[in-house]
């Protein structure tokens, strides 16, 4: 390998940060993004990727329900450039009922944005993707959304996360005013105020002027009383706040806070730059075979999503691979750790929303779509040179439960291949009652929608029609201490053993509560709340 390529490979490493947006649906992600692209140079008016969304549902057939709803099922990596740097910013579905595919698409990102509306707080779904990165250890940093409008005081909405989530918080801006008095943030770090000027829906860049905490003009730009109050709670912010400490952000166990609004674009350049200045680059990844650098000069990835038919002209399936080393080419001959087969890597596809564009290289930190239908799974590494293999992306505990049921036996066929081929794609998890006479799948979700996706497509894409019957569980327990451990525990109220698709044993329970009662009585099962894929 050419110290060229190195060289190469290390400027390409360097200049990458790769996110994931974390949030509770309506905290702003869609209007944040867009304006994270409109600094980025990526679109030139915010507004674009509302309008690309639309144009897409308009095209999407089997996801016809998309349309029907409103809502958005798939997710997509966003590539942009801002000063020297490329950014990744991974897409995730904004339904709450497609969690399972942020969580998968979590194992890709190397930060994590939370997203938290200041009138709200921490709020459930962001409560649960936060322990996704947490389990991975992902750097968090945090944006306070919508100041504009009254919302909660920043001290309290600190100590929120502090409390809840036990991450310590370093606010490197502060917001000056809020609501309607809302008029830009101050940098902690450089001692500066960015005052901005409103404009409609902040469609373009925010005019933002800055003046130093010192300057004697400041009463000229601010109110005295915000001016007072603002000195007011840096004085308590100094006093009790902990030092800025990036290793700690590193490690996922200090956040830095931004404030601003997202609509009005205030804030949202000063957080991008920080962003960028204390984000991790991609980083090593433990594999079979220990800790790989990215710039291990051979390329190699995994597959953490798999996506159906995105474009109703090919009726397809695109795998998402994060690259983790070397130099991903065009046309490339890989092999695929699973199978051991070797797999030419054509059409491979850079994506940007909805739009495919075809790509040329790639490098450690981006994310690639392939076009090779039926090999991949989830999970999947792909190699050069020595074999490799990535840790898998884990299952996660599933809070729905529901028989499925063909009631037509001619359709068996179909039936079978329907839903052993959703479940290879992650679209839902599949589990069998450990009582032999009951052959019904069990279907496995996050959530209701997840179902509505299953059974639409397998009339659409399998013409088989099917009906649900639900079962009285809201969570999934692997037995660590395997089926042995569940003999000797006897018969336990108020849960259902399966089988997931590997025939390992699953505890479904009723609820948390009982959770907490199982975990205490019956020790020796070893209840975990994720299992490894395969
Ligand atoms: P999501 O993707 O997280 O679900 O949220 P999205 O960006 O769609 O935003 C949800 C709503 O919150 C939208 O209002 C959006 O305009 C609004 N919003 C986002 N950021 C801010 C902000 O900084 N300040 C205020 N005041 N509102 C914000 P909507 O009425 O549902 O849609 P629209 O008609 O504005 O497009």
């Amino acid at each position: 390998m050419s110290a060229e390529i190195l060289i190469e490979l290390e400027n390409a490493v360097e200049s990458r940060r790769n996110f994931a947006i974390i949030s509770h649906p309506d905290a702003g992600k869609t209007t944040l993004t867009e304006k994270l692209l409109l600094y980025g140079g990526a679109i030139h008016e915010a507004g674009s990727v509302k309008a690309r969304r639309a144009q897409r549902k308009a095209t999407s057939d089997w996801m016809e329900m998309e349309q029907q709803r409103g809502i958005s099922i798939t997710s997509t990596v966003l590539q942009f450039s801002y000063d020297d740097f490329q950014i990744n910013l991974l897409d995730t579905p904004g339904h709450q009922d497609f969690s399972e595919d942020t969580y998968r698409t979590l194992a890709a990102a190397d930060n994590a944005v939370m997203l938290i509306d200041a009138a709200k707080g921490l709020e459930p779904q962001t409560r649960k993707l936060f322990e996704v990165c947490q389990m991975r250890s992902l750097p968090i940093f945090t944006f306070i959304n919508k100041l504009d409008r009254p919302g909660r005081e920043a001290l309290e909405l600190l100590d929120e996360i502090e409390q809840e989530l036990g991450m310590k918080t370093y606010a490197v801006n502060w917001p000056v005013g809020m609501g309607d008095r809302f008029q830009g943030v101050f940098d902690r770090v450089k001692k500066q105020i960015h005052l901005f000027e409103r404009r409609a829906h902040g469609s373009k860049t925010a005019q933002d002027t800055v003046i130093d905490l010192g300057d004697s003009r400041i009463e000229e730009f601010l109110d005295q009383e915000l001016y007072y109050q603002l000195k007011e709670e840096l004085e308590i912010l100094d006093e009790i706040a902990e030092d800025f400490d990036l290793e700690q952000i590193h490690a996922g166990k200090m956040t830095p806070v931004f404030f601003g609004s997202a609509m009005t674009n205030f804030g949202v350049e000063l957080f991008l730059k920080s962003f960028l200045d204390y984000a991790l680059k991609p980083e090593g990844r433990n594999s079979s075979e220990g800790e790989i650098e990215p710039t291990y000069p051979e390329f190699t990835g995994f597959v953490f999503k798999l996506q159906a038919n995105m474009d109703p002209k090919h009726r397809d399936r695109v795998a998402f691979v994060r690259v983790c080393t070397g130099k991903f080419e065009k046309d490339m001959t890989v092999k695929h750790a699973r199978t051991g087969k070797t797999v030419r890597l054509s059409r491979p596809q850079k994506l940007f929303a909805q739009g495919r564009e075809s790509l040329d290289v790639a490098y450690p930190g981006d994310v690639i779509g392939l076009n090779n239908p039926g090999v991949f799974a989830i999970g999947d590494t792909i190699y050069n040179g020595k074999k490799i293999e990535y840790e898998g992306i884990p299952c996660f505990s599933p809070e729905i439960f529901s028989y499925l049921k063909n009631p037509n036996p001619s359709k068996f066929k179909q039936f079978q291949k329907g839903i052993t081929e959703l479940q290879e794609e992650g679209a839902v998890q599949i589990m069998y009652s450990a009582d032999e006479f009951k052959r019904e799948p069990i279907l496995a979700a996050v959530g209701q929608l997840q179902f509505e996706v299953v059974q639409f497509r397998l009339k659409n894409e399998y013409n088989v029609e099917t009906n649900l019957e639900p079962l009285p569980y809201s969570v999934a327990r692997w037995i660590g201490g395997g089926w042995e451990a569940l003999e000797k525990a006897g018969r336990i109220f108020n849960t259902m053993t399966v089988k997931d698709s590997w025939n390992r044993p699953v505890l479904l329970i009723k609820n948390q509560w009982n959770v907490a009662q199982i975990v205490g009585d019956y020790p020796d099962l070893n209840l975990k709340s994720t299992a490894p894929v395969g």
